[in-house]
Formats: structure tokens, C-alpha cells, sequence
């Protein structure tokens, strides 16, 4: 078990400093905070009971990392984070990680030298570092929207692999069978659970999985556009796509509309996130919704009750995705009888 002393002999400074920089009882410099808060996250410090509970300088701030602050996914979530921490007395500082693990690092470490009192946290990729940094300080935390296998948080989550399940067979209730996927980054959890679902869904109606027919983006609308191309070109295109979130989903709808292809008449798209813009799409995007607020409250609720208590046993919440029927799908007998096919 490191002791205080550990601490400050491998960052080089006084106990006295590590035990003000710990209390939060003295100013000292961000390099020399953050040279003792990384011998603290390396030698999986622990501070005893009194330092931990002199740390009573609470900041009444909420710390919260998403990967794309341009995704209205995550802006919605934060959104709904901040109305939610405003009704409990408490600021947010809100980080966009890009993505990018070095970024996240960057300012996991920042939130915590910042002092926040809790940590709301959406992984740019379950990179090991910062999930071992959050696992090693003290400053509670709550993981929401991409799962991050046996850590010791309480989880904020949302069937993905039903929700892919759902998207395809509307679809094939619909009386599609040659169904596209544009799927997201393969190392996100989300994006491979809602994959999976759409494999599931079309082995159950017998149908085999071409891979051909599996494309995958970068949950931006560019890659939807690009892939939504790449499926159309194919000798056999699908009559039916499945977007693994809504920006690929609109940017499905532009390279169907950029093609000459009616939607839905001759091809039937749908989303998932159900981000405010999709209403306003044109034609209206039909999408899985993603209980955005209901996420962000409850990891909000959450947090706040572990700052207070963090005796709490894990808590683990798993949410459902819903079907929202707007006008961006079509029965496949109706397209093709639009486009003059016997
Ligand atoms: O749109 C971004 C996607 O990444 C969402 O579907 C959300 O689940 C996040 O993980």
C-alpha cells in the first residue's frame, strides 16, 4: 500500500506538499500538482480516511467528457447532464475528447487537478490509461452510452443490440430482404452491438449476411455518404439501409438524393439516435430514438447521490432505444411498384 511518503519521493516534492495538494489546503502550481496527482495515479495511492474527508473543499462542480461535441448526440446528453446538475447546485465543465484517447488523458487529468467532485464519462474508445487513472483517484464517477467491461462505476446504458435488432426488422417487416448496414468505428462497443443486432435479426428470418452489404463510417455524415454510395454502386444494391446513428443516416439521405434515388420510393433508410435534427431531414428520418435526457438524468442522479455517499454498491442501468416511424422508410411492394417493376 503507497503511503504519502511514496508519493512525494517520486514526484519529488515535500509530504507536506502531497498532503496540501491532496486537502486542496494551499495554492500550488498546475505542474506540480499534476507531477503529484501522476505519482498518485501510478502508485494507486490511496489517502487515508481523515485526508480523504479533510478534502471537504467541495467545488460543486461536475466534470464530463464526450467524444464529439459536434454530434447532437452528445450535445443532447450534456444538455440534459447540465439541467440536471443546475437543479442539484451544481456546474458542469464539459471536455470534448475528439475521440482522441492522448485528449481524453489530457483532461481526465485536468478535471481531476481541477477538482471536480464528480466525473460523467463517455470513452472516446475504453482506452486502458484513463479508465486505469479514473479506476486509481478518488473523485467518484459514472459511465454512460459505451460500456467499459468490469469497471468499478456505476453504468448509464443503452441496448444497443436490441436497438439493432428493432431497426432491421421494421425493415423486414416492411418486406425488405436485401438490407445494407453502415455501421460505426468497428472498436466502439455501440456500434458493434447494433451490427450484431442487424446480423441476428436477418439470420432469424433466414436470410444470410452478405458482407458486401456491411460498410463501415466513422459515426460522421460524410462516411454515411460515402458508404451509402459505395452499397448503391454494388451489381446488387439493398432496397433498404440501416444507419448505426443518425449523421451517417443523413448523410445516407444526400447520396440517395444526389444519385437520383427517391426516398422512400426507391430506397428506404433508417437512423439511429433520433437527434433533433432528424425530424427536420427531408424526408423525415426514421430512427431508433436513444433516451438521451433519461440518460443524462439518471447518470446525473446518480453522480450527485455517489458524491454525497460513495459507499453506494454499483448501481448499472440498461435503457431502451425505441422505433420512431417517420417518412424516410417505405414497404419494398410499394417501391417497386413506384419505380415501374412488375
Ligand atoms: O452518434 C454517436 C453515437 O456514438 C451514438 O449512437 C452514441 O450511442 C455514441 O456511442
Amino acid at each position: 500500500m503507497a503511503t504519502m511518503k511514496d508519493v512525494a519521493l517520486r514526484a519529488g516534492v515535500s509530504t507536506t506538499t502531497v498532503s496540501h495538494i491532496i486537502n486542496d489546503t494551499r495554492y500550488v502550481s498546475e505542474d506540480l500538482r499534476r507531477k503529484v496527482m501522476d505519482a498518485i495515479a501510478a502508485l494507486n495511492y490511496q489517502p487515508h480516511g481523515p485526508a480523504r474527508s479533510l478534502r471537504t473543499k467541495r467545488t460543486r462542480t461536475i466534470g464530463m467528457i464526450i467524444p464529439d461535441n459536434s454530434n447532437p448526440f452528445f450535445a443532447e446528453v450534456a444538455r440534459s447532464v447540465e439541467d440536471a446538475a443546475f437543479d442539484n447546485q451544481y456546474n458542469v465543465i464539459l471536455c470534448n475528447s475528439d475521440g482522441s484517447p492522448v485528449k481524453e488523458l489530457n483532461y481526465l487529468h485536468l478535471l481531476i487537478e481541477k477538482g471536480v467532485d464528480g466525473l460523467a464519462f463517455i470513452s472516446a474508445g475504453k482506452d486502458p490509461r484513463s479508465i486505469d487513472l479514473l479506476s486509481q483517484q478518488s473523485i467518484p464517477w459514472v459511465v454512460a452510452d459505451r460500456e467499459i467491461p468490469k469497471v468499478k462505476a456505476d453504468e448509464v446504458l443503452v441496448d444497443n443490440l436490441d436497438g439493432g435488432l428493432q431497426a432491421t426488422h421494421y425493415l423486414l417487416s416492411l418486406g425488405h430482404r436485401r438490407i445494407g448496414c453502415i455501421a460505426g468505428p468497428r472498436q466502439l462497443t455501440p456500434s458493434f452491438e447494433r451490427l450484431t443486432g442487424y446480423q441476428r435479426a436477418l439470420a432469424a428470418a433466414g436470410i444470410a449476411v452478405d458482407p458486401e452489404m456491411i460498410r463501415h463510417g466513422d459515426f460522421r455524415s460524410s462516411s454515411g455518404y460515402d458508404a451509402c454510395q459505395a452499397l448503391m454502386r454494388h451489381r446488387e444494391p439493398p432496397s433498404a439501409i440501416f444507419a448505426c446513428n443518425d449523421l451517417m443516416a443523413i448523410g445516407a439521405l444526400k447520396a440517395a438524393h444526389d444519385s437520383g434515388l427517391g426516398i422512400p420510393q426507391q430506397l428506404s433508410i433508417i437512423g439511429f439516435d433520433d437527434i433533433a435534427w432528424s425530424a427536420f431531414t427531408f424526408p423525415r428520418l426514421t430512427t431508433m430514438a436513444q433516451p438521451k435526457q433519461e440518460m443524462g438524468r439518471l447518470l446525473t442522479a446518480w453522480l450527485v447521490e455517489r458524491i454525497k455517499n460513495d459507499q453506494l454498491p454499483q448501481r448499472r442501468r440498461m435503457l431502451a432505444a425505441k422505433l420512431m416511424v417517420r417518412d424516410s422508410c417505405a414497404p419494398l411492394e410499394t417501391a417497386w411498384v413506384r419505380q415501374g417493376h412488375p
